[in-house]
């Protein structure tokens, strides 16, 4: 449905310049999320990434990072018949947590996560709107080995193709449904 689709998602995909500062395009996916066609072949193609080709579900839990992560997700956890486990940044989760902090363009960044949310041998499918530099996914999946766990695939709605995302995460298979 996602192929299908594809012109219609990308049109629901919108370029927003200069923004959250000048010389930044910003792609805003709040238009997918309203269109129901739209969210169900995205989560459903999303799911495709925890499945075997025979449809076997082959994670054990969703991760998403905030906040869009949170948003996509969940509903793919509940297509795959699993739980979902929330990444945070700094100082939001109430108990133990690990925490990762990795740089950015300008600056730094924390993520963190309970420490008890994955478990040990674990098999994690990390959801995000958007893999840019890689540098969220790539810390995220360092939380999740902190817990013993093992990230066996990602996927995001939109890769930004022009920088390298998926090197950040060598050895996961990464599922885009939408490369620009
Ligand atoms: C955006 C996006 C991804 C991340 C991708 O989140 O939703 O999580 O950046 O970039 P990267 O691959 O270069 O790490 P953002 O940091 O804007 O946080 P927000 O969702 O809370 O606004």
């Amino acid at each position: 449905a996602v192929e299908r689709g594809g012109q219609a998602l990308d049109r629901l995909i919108v370029d927003v310049a200069d923004y959250p500062q000048p010389g930044i395009v910003f792609k805003d996916i709040t238009p997918v999320l309203a269109d129901h066609d739209a969210l169900v072949a995205v989560v459903g193609g999303l799911a495709t990434a925890g499945r075997d080709a025979d449809g076997a579900v082959h994670v054990d839990k969703v991760v998403g990072m905030e906040a869009r992560g949170f948003i996509l997700g969940p509903p793919v956890a509940l297509d795959l018949g699993v739980g979902f486990v929330p990444v945070r940044k700094a100082g939001k989760l109430p108990r133990e947590a690990h925490a990762v902090t990795y740089a950015l363009e300008y600056g730094e960044a924390t993520l963190e996560l309970h420490r008890d949310a994955v478990r040990p041998g674990e098999r994690v499918l990390l959801v995000d709107d958007v893999l840019a530099t890689g540098g969220t996914a790539a810390a995220t999946r360092d939380l999740v080995e902190r817990c013993g766990g093992v990230v066996v695939a990602v996927a995001v709605l939109l890769e930004l193709t022009f920088l390298p995302g998926r090197d950040a995460v060598a050895g996961v298979p990464v599922t885009a449904l939408r490369p620009v």
